[in-house]
This record gives structure tokens, C-alpha cells and sequence, in this order.
């Protein structure tokens, strides 16, 4: 199922420069019993990524009624949403008159076993790094080859994620997820002002963290600081909050602090927001 320009079928054009370029923006959202969860926060981070990349963005009351109608029957799944600047010449100077186009495609949501939720993922470092722009970072932008080049270091299905390092070797994100330590109580995630995607769940477990007197500093975080943590977890709209039990040869058990955020995210999550 996908509604393209609000319409169901219909072909991308080879102009366009979301093809041409990677020039737009996307998201993924969960669909429960045919509703796409946080669907407002995900069009807000969309909105703020179009300003950022010179996009008009599109009506978000009709990507609104377009997520909706695109999700409307599925009990669960991922819902995507992707928004390029629309067709242009070949060079990469943009066309006079921009009409973004928007498609929102549905998937069946991915089988993961219900012990990554429980007892946790094992995770890996990346030797693939991030390169730093503060222009990009935080979007959510189509450029994903750094993720693609680390995401093919590793073949192994043990291994559920990757920790990816900015340039100077501190620890940024996952391939796919964003990253949370514990120690001592403090919660801490890495800062993203020079690269990394500000996650839509990570907005919300920061919130969460300042609702629920859990104190929190977002911070630059060295690999050391990972193997010094008495809790690990990594989070993303698909797969929600998963404890890390293992990161390379270090094993943890899932802890008190994540415990708690992962019954907090569950509860809104159960809300529908
Ligand atoms: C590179 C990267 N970082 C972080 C995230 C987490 O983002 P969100 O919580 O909005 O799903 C994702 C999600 O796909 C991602 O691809």
C-alpha cells in the first residue's frame, strides 16, 4: 500500500531530486490498529528539517489525513514518509517553482523477538564514522550512506546494532537508533549539534527523564564512558526502548533506569502519542 502525492499508485519521476540527489527529508512511524503513533512530533521534526534544507513544506494537516488514511487498516506496522524537493534540471541548482512530492509507503512491521525488549541487544562499534555539519544534523535528511557503510560491516544476526563515532571517536548514535548510559543514576545521551539524528524517541525519553526527576546531561560521550555505564539502552520509533545487554565483549543486565522509561514510553505509546 502507498499514497504518492495523496494519490494511491502512480510512478516517482526520474527528475525528481529525492531520486536525483537524496534531496528530502523522511520519517517512520509505528502503526497501531491504524494509527501512526507520535504522528504530530514526526511531522513537527519534518517540518523543522524543511526549513533547514530550504523546503516548503507541505500542509501538515494533509500529511496528517494522508498518514492516517495510509494506516488506517493495518493493526500493526511501520508507516514511512518521505518528502523531496520534487523534480528539477539536471544540476543541482533548484527550480524556480518547488512542489515537493511526498509518499507515505506501509510495511509489515519487523518480527523481533520479544527478549529484545526483556533481557536486551548485543550491539557493536563501527569503524565507519560520522562526518560533523551542524547544517544536517539532527534531520532527518535521505543521505544515508554513512549508515549503509556501517550497517555493512556486520553480518551476524546476533549482533542487533551499531554505535557509530563522530570524527574525533566519540560515541554519536546507532546505525538506526539513538543511545542512552546510565551511571550512577544520571542519564546521559550523546550530544547530536554536530551530527547524528535528534531521534523522536529520544525527544520523548529526555522528556520523560525531566517528568520523572531522573536527571539527565546531554553531553559528548567517549567509548570509555560506554564500558564504564551500569545501563545501556537504544531507542527508535520501530523498536521503541531496547536494553543493550552486550556491546562487544562487555555484558550488562537490563537496569532499574531503563526499566522505568520503558514502562513510561510504553504507557504514552499505549495512548496513542
Ligand atoms: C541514524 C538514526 N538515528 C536515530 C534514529 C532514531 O530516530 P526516531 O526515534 O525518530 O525513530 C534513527 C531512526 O531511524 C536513525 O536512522
Amino acid at each position: 500500500m502507498y499514497l504518492l502525492n495523496g494519490e494511491p499508485g502512480g510512478c516517482i519521476d526520474i527528475a525528481d531530486r529525492g531520486f536525483q540527489y537524496g534531496d528530502g527529508l523522511f520519517e517512520t512511524l509505528e502503526v497501531v490498529d491504524g494509527n501512526p503513533l507520535f504522528l504530530q512530533e514526526h511531522l513537527s521534526r519534518l517540518e523543522k528539517g524543511c526549513k533547514k534544507l530550504l523546503i516548503p513544506p507541505p500542509d501538515l494537516h494533509l500529511l496528517a489525513e494522508e498518514a492516517r488514511k495510509c494506516a488506517s487498516a493495518a493493526a500493526h506496522a511501520v508507516l514511512k514518509l518521505i518528502v523531496t524537493r520534487g523534480c528539477g534540471g539536471r544540476g543541482y541548482r533548484q527550480p524556480p517553482v518547488i512542489s515537493p512530492t511526498r509518499l507515505f509507503t506501509l510495511h509489515p512491521y519487523p518480527d523481533y523477538p520479544a527478549e529484545f525488549q526483556s533481557r536486551g541487544v548485543a550491539l557493536r562499534i563501527c569503524r565507519h564514522r560520522l562526518a560533523g555539519n551542524p547544517a544536517l544534523a539532527g534531520i532527518k535528511h535521505l543521505n544515508r550512506l554513512e549508515q549503509i557503510l556501517a550497517r555493512a560491516e556486520w553480518r551476524d544476526d546476533d549482533i542487533q546494532e551499531g554505535l557509530m563515532l563522530d570524527q574525533h571517536g566519540f560515541v554519536v548514535e546507532g546505525t538506526m537508533s539513538n543511545l542512552f548510559l546510565v551511571k550512577d543514576g544520571v542519564l546521559y545521551t550523546p550530544d547530536l549539534s554536530q551530527c547524528g539524528v535528534a531521534g523522536i524517541v529520544r525527544e520523548i525519553v529526555v522528556r520523560l527523564a525531566l517528568q520523572n526527576q531522573i536527571p539527565l546531561l546531554v553531553m559528548a560521550v567517549d567509548r570509555h564512558a560506554l564500558f564504564q555505564a551500569d545501563e545501556l539502552f537504544v531507542c527508535n520509533s520501530v523498536i521503541g526502548i531496547w536494553p543493550v545487554r552486550q556491546l562487544e565483549q562487555q555484558q550488562w543486565r537490563a537496569g532499574e533506569v531503563t526499566q522505568t522509561l520503558q514502562k513510561l514510553f510504553g504507557e504514552l505509546r499505549g495512548q496513542g502519542r
